[in-house]
C-alpha cells in the first residue's frame, strides 16, 4: 500500500505545539504516512497579506488523502480574517459538510459533572458544516452611523440539511448506534426549522431501523448536562453544534480533550482539534496536546488505518489512566512531557 499523504496546517498559537505532537505520535503509530507542512497562519498573512495561495484549496483537494490541522486566530490580525479564510475557507472549498465531534469521556476523573462515568458521556455530535449562520450571506447598510443595521442571513438548502442528517444515520449504522436526535429551534426559527423538520421526517423513514428523537436546542444543553447518557448521535446546524461541540468538551474534561474530523466521504478531509489558538497559553508549554491526537487517531481511522489509529487512541487512555496530563486537565505535565510520553508508549 502507498503512503497516505497528509498535509499539515499546524497554524497560530497552541497549533503549532499541538499538532508537532500528533505528527510524532502519527510516526510511532506505524502508519504509513507522509507529511507536507503548510506555512498557513497568522505569521504568513502578517509576513505577505497571503492567508491561502492561489489554488490551495485545490492543491489540498487533489494532491493529499487528509489535512490535519492545528488552530488558526491571532489578536495581530483584525477580526481574525485569515483564520476565517484558511478554516472556513477549507470547510467550504472542500465542502466538508459533515463535522463529526466526538463527545467521549475517558475517566470519570475528567468530568466536571459528579457522579459522571465514561458509560454516560459517549455519544457523538454531527454538526452541519457548509452552511448555516456561517454561509456569510447578509450585509452592512448604514455603516458608522447611528442607524447601522447588519443582517446576518441563516441560509439552509435542503441538498445540505438533507446530505448532513443522512450522513448522521449512517454514522449511527456504521457505529453500532440505535439512535439519532436532530435539533433545532423550529419554535422560533420556523423558515429553517420547517426545512430541517421536513427533511428530517422525510430521510428518517429511510432509517426504519435508527430510533429518532428530537429536541430544541436550548432544551438539548440542559441535558446534555443533566442527563447525558441518553445521547448516541445528534445532528443540528452549523452555529448550533459550533456551540454545543464546546459543551461536550466539557463534559470530556475541557477544549484540550476534544477531536474532530470535518469529512465530505470519498473526498480530501481535514481533521483538527476543536480547540482554538488559545493566545492566553501559547507558546508555555501549557496546551494539552490530547485532543490533536485524537483527531489524528480518527484521521486515520477515515483513511481505513484502523489498527494504527486504535494503538493512539489505546496510549491516550493509558495516559489518562495513568495521570500523564497537562494542568488543563488537573496534571502537572507540560505539552511536551505529555506528547512524548503519548509517543513513546504506541
Ligand atoms: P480557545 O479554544 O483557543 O481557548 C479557550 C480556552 O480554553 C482558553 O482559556 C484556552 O487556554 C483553553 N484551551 C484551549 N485549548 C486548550 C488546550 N489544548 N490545552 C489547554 N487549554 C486549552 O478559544 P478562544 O479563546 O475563544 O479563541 C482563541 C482564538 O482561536 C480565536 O482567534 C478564535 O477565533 C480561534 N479559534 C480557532 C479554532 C480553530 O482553528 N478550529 C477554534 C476555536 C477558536
Ligand atoms: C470551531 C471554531 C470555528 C467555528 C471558528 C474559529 C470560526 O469555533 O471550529 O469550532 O466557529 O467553527
Ligand atoms: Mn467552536
Amino acid at each position: 500500500m502507498s503512503k497516505k499523504k497528509i498535509a499539515v496546517l499546524a497554524g497560530d498559537g497552541i497549533g503549532k505545539e499541538v499538532i508537532a505532537h500528533a505528527i510524532d505520535v502519527l510516526r510511532a503509530s506505524g502508519a504509513e504516512v507522509e507529511f507536507t507542512e503548510f506555512d498557513w497562519g497568522a505569521d504568513r498573512y502578517l509576513r505577505d497579506s497571503v492567508t491561502v495561495p492561489a489554488d490551495g484549496f485545490s492543491l489540498l483537494a487533489n494532491g493529499f488523502d487528509a489535512v490535519l490541522a492545528g488552530a488558526f486566530g491571532d489578536p495581530r490580525v483584525q477580526f481574525n480574517i485569515h483564520a476565517r479564510e484558511i478554516l472556513l475557507g477549507m470547510r467550504s472549498h472542500l465542502d466538508l459538510y459533515a463535522n463529526v465531534r466526538p463527545v467521549k469521556l475517558l475517566d470519570s476523573l475528567l468530568c466536571p459533572l459528579k457522579d459522571c462515568s465514561p458509560e454516560d458521556v459517549n455519544f457523538t455530535i454531527i454538526r452541519e458544516n457548509t452552511e448555516g449562520m456561517y454561509g456569510d450571506l447578509g450585509g452592512v447598510f448604514k455603516r458608522g452611523t447611528a442607524d447601522e443595521i447588519a443582517v446576518q442571513e441563516d441560509v439552509n438548502t435542503w441538498k445540505g440539511v438533507e446530505r448532513v442528517i443522512r450522513y448522521a444515520f449512517e454514522h449511527a449504522r456504521q457505529h453500532g448506534r440505535r439512535r439519532v436526535l436532530m435539533s433545532d429551534k423550529s419554535n422560533a426559527l420556523t423558515h429553517a426549522g420547517s426545512l430541517w423538520q421536513r427533511v428530517w421526517q422525510e430521510v428518517g423513514g429511510e432509517y426504519p431501523d435508527i430510533e429518532k428523537q428530537h429536541m430544541y436546542v436550548d432544551a438539548l444543553a440542559l441535558a446534555m448536562v443533566r442527563a447525558p447518557r441518553q445521547f448516541e448521535v445528534i445532528v443540528t446546524n452549523n452555529l448550533f453544534g459550533d456551540i454545543l461541540t464546546d459543551l461536550g468538551a466539557a463534559l470530556q474534561g475541557g477544549l484540550g480533550m476534544a477531536a474532530s474530523g470535518n469529512i465530505h466521504p470519498g473526498r480530501t478531509s481535514m481533521f483538527e482539534p476543536v480547540h482554538g489558538s488559545a493566545p492566553d497559553i501559547a507558546g508555555r508549554d501549557l496546551a494539552n496536546p490530547m485532543g490533536a491526537i485524537a483527531s489524528a487517531a480518527m484521521m486515520l481511522a477515515h483513511l481505513g488505518l484502523t489498527q494504527e489509529a486504535a494503538r493512539i487512541d489505546a496510549a491516550i487512555l493509558s495516559a489518562v489512566r495513568q495521570r500523564k496530563l497537562t494542568p488543563d486537565v488537573g496534571g502537572t505535565l507540560g505539552t511536551r512531557a505529555c506528547g512524548e510520553w503519548i509517543a513513546s508508549h504506541i
